[in-house]
């Protein structure tokens, strides 16, 4: 889609729909009176006869306006005017591009970022136009014989007048960039296991690495792994025919000797669960096992289309975990990088260990902080559901930043305590600690293990097992946690 601000008249645009709001006492926004002006009164016609209500995401197309250049208007509920959050006007958006899947409407005009959102301003409200239309535009086609898409809007205008054209212009390009992220995070998310290999995602970091000056891309070989010891990460890969490769992303756009925020996920291409082997029923979904990876490059694509003014690292360990003769077994113990030994009680519990060496390798880059995301464990699931990832940390200010990053991207967090009578879950009788809690606290458990590897920075664990997609008759990936991350790097952008 390509997007672009329009400050000319309303009635001169030229569009085949031009979307505009109405709230639930009938009242309708400017640019609906406006064109209610120049329709001889379609639109208060319309509402008041009761065909719309102006409950939240409710959606009306008027298809024919006699006697006007106008070619469609879409209404759109967007529910009580003193209430409008940032939540509700996203659903508003989504209703109304959804609404819009037809052949025949292939340009688009929104006036809604001139809604008063509780929010946020003129770039946050364009902002998300574009994330939320974009989103709903995607669709993977790449694999099937017919690659046509429901959508078939080209251009999307977005209407603002002359005096907010500077920060709709602003939040043009973050959800531009924040857009091309998630689509990037979704569609190597969608990929299938045969395909989305760790060298395939290796071959794409590369790619990315090509694309801007300050981006650099190099990659770990297991040989190079077993230069530096990591015996658990290599532990995980031994059961699988796929070499695994650590990914190192440097994005240089701070200062020269400015500590860089290191970003780590988990690249699991496809999670069979080992000798410990998951049940059949919706194992096709572990391909998504390397969600924590894919948002790592979808956001630093966004980071470099943004040209953000930071030092960033990402890290990205991959790998399967494949049942094998030579796969990890219940009781084998691992020595990790940093030394320390871990017995494996279950050998599905692998993010952890694929995770734990990279932690050990991201003190190299002396961090300002660290931010790990992983698809780490299905207890997450059980205790926050789909709405929220989990986020655990060992440092107050970060897990708030994060926290308030997530609110303006509505990309929701929900910090859980990692406290110190967890971590005795993980004694080991024969290791220094075992690689799996119990049945108790599993997201707690999975998040206090990685925490002995990240004893020296400042530390922040986003479990997204329930949000990077979704499950049942809409399966994709949902390219989260990027937002989130790209409006926590937004944030720590020095201001000028
Ligand atoms: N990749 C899974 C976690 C997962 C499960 C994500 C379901 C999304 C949906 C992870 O590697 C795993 O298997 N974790 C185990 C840990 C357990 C053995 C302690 C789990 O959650 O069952
Ligand atoms: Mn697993
Ligand atoms: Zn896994």
């Amino acid at each position: 889609m390509d997007y672009s601000i329009e400050i000319t008249p309303l009635e001169k645009l030229q569009s085949d729909c031009i979307i505009v709001g109405v709230y639930e006492d009938q009242q309708l926004t400017p640019a609906a009176m406006t064109l209610d002006n120049s329709t001889q009164g379609i639109i208060s016609n319309i509402v008041s006869r009761g065909d719309i209500s102006g409950k939240n995401g409710e959606t009306l197309l008027i298809n024919v306006i006699p006697d006007s250049s106008i070619e469609r208007i879409l209404l759109v509920g967007l529910g009580k005017k003193e209430s409008l959050s940032g939540k509700n006007y996203r659903k508003a958006l989504a209703a109304a591009i959804n609404s819009l899947k037809k052949p025949q409407i292939k340009s688009v005009a929104c006036c809604l970022a001139e809604c008063d959102v509780t929010a946020g301003d003129w770039q946050w409200k364009t902002r998300q136009i574009i994330e939320v239309f974009s989103d709903a535009a995607y669709q993977f086609t790449e694999l099937k014989s017919d690659k046509e898409t429901e959508s078939k809007i080209e251009r999307v205008a977005i209407c603002a007048p002359q005096s907010e054209s500077a920060l709709a212009q602003a939040g043009m390009e973050q959800g531009r960039a924040i857009a091309d992220g998630v689509n990037l995070a979704k569609h190597l998310a969608d990929l299938p296991g045969n395909i989305c290999t760790p060298t395939f995602l290796a071959g794409q970091a590369a790619e990315l690495g090509k694309k801007f000056d300050k981006l650099t891309v190099s990659v770990l070989e297991e040989s190079d792994m077993e230069k530096l010891g990591m015996g658990a990460l290599l532990s995980v890969s031994r059961g699988s025919r796929q070499p695994a490769k650590l990914i190192a992303l440097e994005y240089h756009g701070g200062d020269k000797n400015g500590k860089p925020i290191v970003l780590i996920g988990k690249g699991l291409t496809f999670d069979a669960g080992g000798i410990s082997l998951k049940p059949g029923a919706g194992m096709d979904e572990m391909k998504y096992d390397m969600c924590g990876g894919a948002a790592v490059l979808g956001t630093f694509l966004a980071a470099a289309q943004m040209d953000l003014p930071l030092n960033i690292v990402g890290l990205i360990p991959s790998s399967e975990n494949l049942p094998d003769g030579n796969a990890n077994k219940p009781g084998d113990i691992l020595t990790s990088m940093s030394g320390k030994t871990i017995e494996v009680l279950n050998t599905d519990a692998e993010g952890r260990l694929i995770l734990c060496d990279t932690l050990t390798y991201a003190e190299r880059y002396n961090p300002d902080v660290v931010i790990d995301l992983a698809t780490l464990t299905g207890a997450c699931l059980v205790a926050l559901g789909r709405v929220p990832s989990g986020l655990l940390g060992n440092d107050d200010r970060l897990c708030n930043e994060l926290l308030a990053a997530s609110e303006t991207a509505t990309d929701s967090l929900w910090r859980l305590p990692l406290w110190e009578e967890y971590q005795e879950l993980l004694k080991s009788n024969f290791a220094d600690m075992a690689n799996i809690g119990g049945k108790d606290a599993g997201t707690i458990t999975a998040a206090c293990f990685l925490s002995r590897f990240a004893e020296n920075f400042r530390w922040a664990h986003l479990d997204i097992a329930g949000t990077a997609w979704r499950t049942g008759q809409t399966k994709g990936a949902t390219g989260r946690p990027v937002p989130l991350l790209c409006q926590y790097l937004i944030n720590r952008t020095p201001k000028a």
